[in-house]
């Protein structure tokens, strides 16, 4: 391939520098553009064609249904290790050996609270307040508490925000659920496991002893794995973005956190339970619903169906699939809106509409139903992702600060008014 791309403006020609990446991705340079043509800017809304940064984390092609974190393929990393491990790997870019991942685990627990005062910033919240908006205030306000890791200007420092993060980040999420339902705060027990005590921080009750299964810890662990990083979508590319004026890291996940929220990113989750709700409060009629998504006229789609980039499968939920068949085979678990979903899928995957369009169900299709078999309610699911995509925003800020990238500053191609003046 050649090594420069050609570009004419008004008989004028440009060479503009082709790079590759290692897996054989292929990118025109146009970072000297403006200064080359004397203003000329490309136009790129949603930055579909656009890479914003040069990244050593993770990698996916849509196309052949690839995803990888630092190399490994993410089947392998499900299979075979634990989130913590992944998390590790994510952001330091090895996977640990025993003993860095021992003293990674320990370094979290020793910061597995936070300032009691951050209750009374949650109290000021009204109690049905979306946990996602009360995770994002919690979390920037975790900044005011942990100034040293505002800007932070050495490794050890950096190594500090991160496992206080790590470890507060998930507490403060039970938070959000435990104002929306009443109870009190909860806090980590740290002769458990990490994810064990996600779930115990957030479902503890002080009457009772909390016990969950050891199937139940691996669905959740495999789960935050399959969720920990996805290069640069919509809420790790803020995160960047955020970071690139020197924010710091709370303030930069703060609003990652708030941009994962919408439904057309993080939200989906909710929105498959949401509708196997409706078609079961409905009546149950699987094939009227099947026949509204492949109507036109009508705006209802099969929530959980279809991707922006993968368009042949989605890897992660040929994963999650799995892993949701043995859970609900292992928990025995009858409910008529999981019956819903499996008819659903076999309906639609056997369906001319949805294969001909490659509309595959996607990694929230199978999360959104995990989530509800854990007994988690559904308005945390996308709290839940925004606990596993947490060490993906820690790596990318992190790369993005050692790689000392400009800050995020897109153009524009002005089409208001010119040269008015005031009568
Ligand atoms: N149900 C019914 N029809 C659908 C669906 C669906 N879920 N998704 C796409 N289609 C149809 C479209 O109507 C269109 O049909 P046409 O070619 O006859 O006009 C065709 O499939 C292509 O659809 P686009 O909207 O062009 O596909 P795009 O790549 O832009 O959208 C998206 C991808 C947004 C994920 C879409 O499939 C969708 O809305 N799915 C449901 C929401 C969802 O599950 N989102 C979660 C994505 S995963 C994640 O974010 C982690």
């Amino acid at each position: 391939m050649s090594k420069k791309a050609l570009l004419e403006i008004d008989g004028k020609k440009y060479e503009l520098p082709i790079i590759k990446g290692t897996e054989g991705e292929v990118a025109i340079d146009i970072s000297k553009l403006r200064a080359m043509t004397g203003g000329v800017i490309t136009m790129d809304p949603g930055f579909k064609n656009t890479g914003s940064c040069h990244s050593d984390i993770t990698f996916l092609d849509g196309e052949k249904g690839i995803l990888k974190y630092r190399g490994y393929a993410i089947e392998e990393l499900a299979e075979k290790k634990s989130f913590l491990d992944v998390a590790y790997l994510l952001i330091f870019g090895d996977l640990p050996t025993k003993e860095e991942l021992d003293t990674f685990v320990s370094d979290i627990k020793d910061e597995s609270m936070v300032n009691e005062e951050m209750k009374d910033i949650l109290d000021g919240f009204p109690r049905a307040a979306h946990p996602m908006g009360v995770l994002s205030a919690l979390t920037s306000a975790l900044t005011s508490f942990n100034p040293s890791s505002v800007n932070v200007s050495s490794d050890k420092d950096l190594y500090k925000a991160v496992v206080k993060i790590m470890a507060k980040f998930p507490l403060l999420a039970s938070w959000t659920y435990r104002k929306n339902q009443g109870y009190p705060m909860n806090y980590a027990d740290n002769s458990k496991g990490y994810v064990e005590n996600i779930l115990q921080m957030m479902f503890r009750i002080p009457t009772e002893k909390y016990k969950c299964s050891s199937t139940v810890i691996n669905a959740l662990d495999q789960l935050l794995i399959l969720h920990a990083d996805h290069e640069q979508n919509c809420s790790t590319s803020t995160v960047r973005i955020v970071g690139s004026s020197h924010a710091g890291l709370f303030a930069s996940i703060s609003a990652g956190v708030s941009a994962l929220w919408g439904p057309l990113h993080g939200g989906a989750n909710q929105a498959v339970i949401e509708m196997l709700d409706e078609i079961s409060n409905d009546g149950g009629d699987v094939d009227k619903f099947i026949l509204k998504a492949k109507d036109k006229s009508d705006p209802f789609r099969l929530m959980g169906f279809g991707h922006r980039v993968y368009k042949n499968f989605d890897p992660r939920a040929t994963i999650i699939k799995k892993a949701a068949d043995d859970l609900l085979k292992e928990l025995n678990i009858e409910d008529p809106t999981l019956k819903i979903a499996e008819k659903l899928e076999k309906i639609a995957l056997e369906d001319e509409y949805f294969k001909s369009r490659n509309l595959y169900p996607n990694v929230d299709f199978y999360s959104g139903i995990i989530y509800k078999a854990l007994g988690i309610p559904s308005e945390m699911f996308t709290v839940m992702f925004a606990i596993g995509r947490l060490p993906g925003w820690i790596a990318q800020w992190k790369e993005m600060r050692a790689n000392q990238e400009p800050i995020g500053r897109p153009r524009q191609l002005y089409q208001g008014k010119v040269d008015r003046t005031i009568k």
